[in-house]
Formats: structure tokens, sequence, C-alpha cells
């Protein structure tokens, strides 16, 4: 695991955001697999405009959405299908053939996740995971207590997921399970990075590095993965023992 450390979010964000545009520049057929949310935004319009400025042919890499909420419309403002549609479909203009997300509000969700582990295998692996950490050490919905070992599930949401997601969402909304990729695609990731930012995620930061390797938390996990990359500012950084 390798810590790699920037002064604020929009040094780490641009860092993120080259890192994947030389990536898919090095290899077009690229399987990118990310995460939404606050901080990942930023990555994602750098990624757009990095993308285009320097002509990168992108109409071959594959986009994966981590998880999704479930029983949310895609057209809810706070729903992963909504943030990755105006931030990255929509702007590159992918076709529908290049992006996979989770239906939400499909009938059978186990076949939602068989779907998703078939694209992946199908793909031949996902090249780069970029993935934010949950104030309970979260990553995507795999939540505290999830074996490192699961396939694509669906997860009862943890209460500390269930009150700060409120944060995504115009009005209240109740929020009960989720649907994610597991830790076992996250495992055969060739190279899989966290990013965070500002003080309030310095503490599970703190645990993701120096803690123990537990499914109790899960973002030690990164601790385990050979290649591995925690990216971030130097708030998120301020309680690490060498700081
Ligand atoms: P955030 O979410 O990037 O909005 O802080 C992280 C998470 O809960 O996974």
């Amino acid at each position: 695991m390798q810590i790699v450390s920037f002064k604020n979010y929009e040094q780490l964000s641009g860092y993120m955001a080259d890192f994947i545009a030389d990536s898919i520049k090095n290899k077009p057929d690229l399987v990118l697999c990310m995460a939404s949310g606050s901080t990942p935004a930023l990555t994602c319009d750098l990624l757009v405009q990095k993308l285009k400025e320097r002509q990168v042919d992108y109409s071959k890499f594959t986009f994966l959405g981590l998880d999704e909420w479930v029983g949310l419309p895609p057209f809810n403002t706070g729903s992963c299908h909504y943030f990755f549609h105006k931030k990255i479909f929509e702007p590159l203009q992918l076709s529908s053939s290049q992006f996979f997300l989770f239906n939400a509000l499909a009938d059978d969700l186990k076949r939602e996740c068989s779907k998703m582990d078939k694209v992946i295998a199908d793909k031949g692996g996902i090249d780069i995971m970029v993935v934010g950490i949950g104030m309970n050490g979260h990553i995507g919905f795999n939540e505290p207590g999830t074996s490192f070992a699961a396939l694509s599930h669906v997860a009862e949401l943890d209460e500390i997921t269930k009150s700060v997601g409120q944060k995504y969402f115009d009005e209240p909304v109740e929020l009960g399970k989720g649907i994610t990729i597991g830790f076992g695609q996250l495992m055969n990731t060739k190279k899989v990075f966290l990013m965070a930012n500002g003080s309030k995620k310095a503490e599970v930061i703190k645990k993701t590095i120096e803690g123990p390797v537990t499914e109790s938390f899960p973002a030690s996990i990164m601790q385990n993965h050979p290649h591995s990359f925690i990216v971030i500012d130097e708030e998120a950084a301020s309680v690490l023992s060498k700081n």
C-alpha cells in the first residue's frame, strides 16, 4: 500500500484525473470502476477536461459504477446513475455499450449482481478502481462486517451510511439497502485508489492505514492489496503517526 499525499483537494483530484487519462491513453480498452460521491466529483470533471484537451481516444474504455442506492430511480439527483450521467457519460457522449451501472429498481437484484460480475469477467477484470471511504470505513456499500471475499451483492445499509447519505439528496429519503461491487472484485483489480480529503476523514484514514486488517473496518482491506494507493490531502493525513 502506498500513500500519495497532496496539499489539497484540487491537487489530489488533478493527480487522479491525470492518472486515469494517461491510463486510457496507454490502454484504450481500459476497464475503470469508480465510486460516485463528494470525493471523486472533481476528479470526474477534470478527467473529462483532460481527455478532451489531450484528444485521448476514449471510445473503447469501459466504465463500471461501483454501487447504487436500492430503490432509487435513475433520475433522482442523489443517485449514482444521475451523478455519472451528468459528470461522465453526457459530457463524453459515451456509447451506452461503454458503461455498466446497477439497476437499483430491478425486481431481481441478485441477477443484477450476477450481471455485473459477468461483465467484469467478460472484460478480463478491472484495471483501475477509484473509491472513497465512508465515515464507518465502508467502500462502496461494503459495510462493516462484509466478507473480504464477497462478489457483487445487496447490502443492508449501516446506520451511519443511511444518515451521512442524506447529504446527496435534496430532501430526506428513506435509505435501506445498497447494491455494490464487492471486495472479491476489488482484490482482483490491478490497481486500487482510495481517495479522501478533509479533516473529517482523518480518523478513518488513520484506521485504514495503521489499524488492524479486519472485516469490521472494511477499508483496512487496502493493506492486503498488492497495488493499492491511498490518495489524501494534508487534512486527511493530519493524524497519521508518521505525519
Ligand atoms: P463521500 O462518500 O466521497 O461523499 O465522502 C464516501 C463514501 O461514503 O463512500
